[in-house]
């Protein structure tokens, strides 16, 4: 037996970091809110909307279903309903941009050509979430959001998106029948897609998969080159009164609709 006195045991610093983050989780302490305040704040209903759900077992706090009376903080925790982040900082923003053509979708260009982050307020800084090809009109997202837009921007998200294209000739009820079915492009096969041909020459096409240039080589490969590529819905969104080069916000019910419309495909 030795009378030395019994050092501390000091944990490795990995551990240490994690105890303290633990501890930042479920802190009471300052920045910490009452989960169904911060779920009415980001539009999920009244507190009492979010009670229920809290109870119901939907919620979710850094994957853990979490319980009424449970604080989060809303810089560090990642809070889900069924799945759909729900973003708590107060600071995030989420826009709807009608791109017009010839805009690049890139957070900057090195050819100095103008981008849809040239076209929507500079702070907070945003990024788009997927991409339009230049030539491409219409709807698109951007965002600060970086796990919003991950889980929408996901291929396995299956997000619908909706086009009108302009095409070259009119489309026999064979070719339409093609473009519905799977094309044979050089990246293989297209998923089954919803086509219609509202006049002669325009043709709706609602697709989930989201490859480059998918729309263009689709109609291509069916003998009718694109003219003119619009985007209009995104999931659950339209907008026929955005202005091409306008944006405006989204509402937090569509930001929860957006995220809660994902189907996932395998
Ligand atoms: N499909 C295309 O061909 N281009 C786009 O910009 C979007 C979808």
């Amino acid at each position: 037996m030795t009378d030395r006195p019994e050092r501390p045991v000091e944990h490795p610093l990995w551990e240490q970091w994690s105890a303290a983050n633990a501890a930042r989780r479920t802190a009471e302490g300052p920045q910490a809110e009452r989960l169904q305040k911060v779920l009415a704040t980001r539009g999920w209903g009244s507190r009492r909307v979010c009670e229920d759900l809290i109870a119901a077992g939907r919620v979710t706090v850094n994957g853990e279903v979490a319980v009424l009376g449970r604080r989060v903080d809303p810089d560090v925790d990642v809070v889900e309903v069924d799945g759909a982040p729900v973003g708590t900082k107060a600071d995030l923003v989420h826009y709807l941009l009608n791109k017009p053509a010839g805009i690049v979708t890139t957070a900057s260009d090195t050819h100095g050509r103008r981008t849809v982050v040239g076209l929507v307020p500079a702070e907070p800084r945003v990024y788009p979430v997927g991409r339009l090809d230049a030539d491409t009109e219409g709807l698109l997202l951007l965002t600060n959001d970086g796990a919003w837009a991950n889980h929408i921007a996901h291929p396995s998200s299956g997000v619908e998106k909706e086009y009108l294209a302009t095409v070259v000739g009119r489309v026999s009820p064979g070719a339409l029948r093609q473009l519905r079915d799977g094309v044979e492009l050089d990246d293989g096969v297209t998923a089954p897609a919803v086509v219609s041909q509202p006049e002669p020459g325009v043709v709706r096409l609602t697709i989930h998969e989201g490859r480059n240039r998918q729309v263009r080589r689709m109609c291509e490969a069916v003998g009718h080159p694109v003219e003119r590529l619009v985007r209009v819905r995104i999931g659950p969104l339209r907008d026929q009164r955005l202005a091409p080069g306008a944006w405006r916000s989204l509402t937090p019910d569509e930001v929860i609709a957006l995220a809660q419309n994902l189907k996932r495909h395998p």
